[in-house]
């Protein structure tokens, strides 16, 4: 035994360790063959340093130290690399023939698709869609729509006033004021949008939505109110009779509230109408001169229409929604039967 026996050994293990590679049963045969306690190779090498000569007991012994080191720290990382590997192998299979998992889709609001069939319905005849901001001053909101301060729409118990003067405003009319403020006539617009007021019960959410619509030109009359807002409600409600009833808002003179028979009972009276065969839908008139002034637009030249209505009221009559907090409820089963 020699040094000489001593390197062709080490050049054997790392040629076997390499065949082995990651097999795991090779990789224990490796070990039991160098390192193993009874008859490895090592431990022969270890006994024949009693043999050696006193000069090369030295030498001898430290390479020998060394090789043991070696195949000590080769096995323990090809034991270490074959667990990692094995471990690899035994996670689930994907199964690339499944169907997918669906990502969970939204549906259009109720509110939301009455809103587009009656944008819809403007814009082919001509008009186009504005809207404005939800925190308004006083002045869009009721003074320059001939609101004066002591009008009982001011109460305290309808608007919601924020610090330093503003306010959420309590109808989409203010757009009107701004439009008029910012263009000339001809207007022709619809205004969709978010109202508050401080009002909350089965009828009543203190957020709900309205439509707002402004003819600006010369010459208009109530028979253009009249027969755009015929058209408009016989588009959206097929069928239907639609009447005009004199009534009262401060931005316009005349004014009229229209009805349309109610579409649950064909105008026979029934429970949603309370019997009486009609449903109030929107309040329209002239818009007041005063309003015109206000606004800086020629009163003695122009003159135009408006009207308002509440898009939650329309979403409910037209799908039959019962409970107007059902469709604030942000219950996407709700949405989803209407897609
Ligand atoms: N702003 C009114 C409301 O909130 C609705 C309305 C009535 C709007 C008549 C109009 C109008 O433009 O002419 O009750």
């Amino acid at each position: 035994m020699s040094l000489q026996r001593l390197n062709e050994v080490r050049r054997s293990f790392l040629a076997d360790l390499e065949a082995a590679g990651s097999d795991a049963e090779a990789l224990e045969a490796v070990r039991v063959r160098y390192a193993g306690r009874r008859s490895g190779l090592l431990q022969e090498l270890t006994a024949a340093l009693r043999e050696l000569p006193n000069g090369e007991k030295r030498d001898y012994g430290r390479a020998l130290n060394e090789l043991k080191k070696l195949v000590d720290s080769q096995l323990r990382e090809a034991k270490r690399r074959t667990a990692a590997a094995s471990a690899a192998g035994s996670r689930p299979m994907v199964d690339v023939t499944l169907p997918g998992r669906r990502p969970p889709r939204g549906a259009e609001h109720p509110v939301h698709l009455v809103r587009r069939r009656i944008e819809t319905i403007f814009l082919r005849m001509g008009y186009s869609v504005e809207d404005g901001p939800e925190i308004e001053d006083d002045w869009h909101n009721f003074e320059a729509l001939n609101l004066p301060p002591d009008h009982p729409a001011r109460d305290d118990q309808d608007t919601f006033y924020l610090p330093g003067g503003s306010l959420l405003r309590t109808h989409t009319s203010p757009v009107q004021a701004r439009v008029m403020e910012e263009y000339e006539p001809p207007i022709r617009i619809v205004v969709p949008g978010r109202v508050y007021r401080r009002d909350s019960d089965l009828r009543h959410s203190p957020m709900f939505h309205q439509l707002e619509g402004l003819v600006v030109d010369e010459g208009i009359t109530f028979g253009h109110l009249k027969a755009t807002l015929e058209t408009f409600l016989k588009e959206l409600f097929h069928g239907v009779e639609v009447r005009f009833r004199p009534s009262y808002f401060p931005f316009t003179e005349p004014s009229a509230e229209v009805d349309i028979t109610c579409i649950f009972c064909g105008g026979k009276g029934c429970g949603v109408c309370s019997r009486s065969g009609w449903i109030e839908i929107l309040g329209s008139g002239m818009v007041d001169p005063r309003v015109f002034e206000k606004l800086g637009v020629d009163a003695e030249r122009y003159t135009g229409f408006a009207f308002g209505l509440g898009l939650d009221r329309v979403a409910m009559l037209l799908f039959g929604i019962p409970d107007l907090r059902l469709m604030f409820s942000g219950d996407q089963r709700v949405a989803r039967q209407f897609a």
